[in-house]
């Protein structure tokens, strides 16, 4: 790149089109991580994920090796995962309980759960020089800032900035449409989750999660399939065939009706698909769940909370959550052309064993990375990343419903269900991102 960054960074951003090299530059690549991922709100993982004092799990915001760490005093932690001595990280596994305390495997020094440091060996051999038991460079360092919304953890590696909830405006839904559906108005964690690397950039990613023109043609076949098999249950039983095989009929929907859905746009990147996914059939699994969640909400706010309806939220830069199923997507990018997801689903507390069958039933037939749809998709992110990475043309094309979407006070709404507005929103507020800097 040359010029001025600023200058760079906007000629690649059009209202209807972006440039190909916001994709397949590595050096815009590093200053995403620095200006984006290192620099704003990041999800690290959910408290339940380290229930005991000691549990950790390790994860990656933006570039850099962090472990989230539950602390005696119960509270949760979210440190560097380096070892302030010569730098080797502490933690090498994925996740597990490091005891009391975090202790080096190279030298040795040890750290209480905050990251404080406890002791060193030798420590006589320090005197006269300018170690100091008490001095923060030799403690493992936090995160800037952490907070936790109803158990889902993030971290900000950089300083100022809104507080988590005002960082999150309208994306908040994705929170509390999934804990809401619990009687007990929590979730938990399913351990483990499956990781996957896609061969594309980041951004090839979250703007296939809102994008609502693909499924009846990406995934066609898949829809068609699952929706004669469908047809046969219902013919043969004359009953409704188990909701599982709607998760993937549902996909053969035709364009009209993917155009009832409806996309908004929220400050920061953020971005919802809302419509109905049908998960209220007159089963008596669902009518025992309903009727738990009358029990702990009372009737109205029962109704409230299982009539909404909400397909999909991208809290920007790092999540795609479907909370009616309790599922996320987690976006670790690790290089311009290399994106890792963590694909999580959870349990709802108080829920029926059923209930958490419907969402495993989804992870397994949708999400998981062994799945037609998932494939399906996969091949077309990599599809995409190989032709933006030749020289058969310049711009991405973002132009459905371009210049037609009203706004007020920040918050964009769509004239169509698949109107191309999330891609747009999503590439608005990655010109300012990268354009304002990080503040570390
Ligand atoms: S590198 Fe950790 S104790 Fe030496
Ligand atoms: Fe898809």
């Amino acid at each position: 790149m040359d010029g001025s960054i600023t200058s760079d960074i906007r000629a690649l951003v059009e209202p209807d089109r972006v440039h190909r090299k916001c994709y397949t530059d590595p050096e815009i690549f590093a200053l995403e991580m620095q200006n984006i991922h290192e620099n704003t709100w990041i999800y690290v993982g959910h408290e339940s994920q380290v229930k005991n004092p000691g549990d950790y799990y390790t994860t990656l915001v933006g570039r850099q090796p962090m472990v989230m760490v539950r602390a005696k005093d119960g509270k949760v932690h979210v440190l560097y995962n380096r070892c302030p001595h010569r730098g080797a990280l502490l933690c090498p596994d994925r996740h597990g309980n490091t005891g009391q305390t975090f202790k080096c495997s190279y030298h040795a020094w040890r750290f209480n759960l905050d990251g404080s440091l406890l002791k060193v060996p030798v420590v006589e051999q320090y005197e006269g020089t300018r170690f100091d038991l008490s001095d923060k460079q030799f403690h493992m360092k936090p995160a800037e800032r952490t907070e936790s919304y109803r158990g889902f953890v993030f971290c900000k590696l950089s300083h100022g900035g809104p507080d988590l909830k005002t960082h999150l405006s309208g994306a908040i839904r994705a929170f509390d449409d999934m804990c809401d559906r619990a009687p007990e108005g929590e979730v938990e964690v399913v351990p483990t989750c499956f990781r996957m690397i896609q061969k594309s950039n980041w951004k090839i990613f979250l703007e296939n999660q809102l994008d609502a023109v693909h499924p009846s043609i990406t995934h066609e076949s898949s829809g068609r399939a699952a929706r004669e098999v469908e047809q046969d249950i219902e013919k043969r039983t004359g009953k409704k065939a188990p909701l599982s095989y709607h998760y993937i009929s549902a996909f053969t929907e035709p364009f009209f009706r993917w155009d009832t859905l409806n996309t908004m746009g929220f400050p920061n990147g953020h971005c919802t698909l809302e419509g109905y996914m049908g998960l209220r059939p007159r089963d008596p699994d669902t009518l025992e769940y309903e009727a738990a969640m009358e029990k702990h909400y009372g009737k109205k706010r029962a109704e409230e909370i299982l009539g909404v309806n909400l397909h999909h939220v991208l809290v920007y830069p790092c999540l795609s959550v479907q909370s009616p199923l309790q599922q996320l997507r987690a976006v670790r990018p690790i290089s311009h052309d290399r994106t890792l997801t963590e694909i999580w689903h959870f349990r709802l507390k108080g829920a029926p064993e059923a209930i958490y069958r419907r969402s495993l039933d989804y992870y397994y037939l949708v999400n998981a990375p062994s799945t037609m749809i998932n494939a399906d998709d996969l091949d077309n992110f990599w599809r995409c990343h190989t032709g933006l990475s030749s020289e058969g043309g310049d711009w991405v094309s973002f132009h459905r419903n371009a210049g037609q979407d009203p706004h007020k006070d920040g918050v964009y709404t769509s004239v169509t269900g698949m109107s191309e507005l999330p891609m747009r929103h999503m590439m608005k507020a990655w010109t300012e991102y990268m354009t304002q800097g990080a503040r570390r």
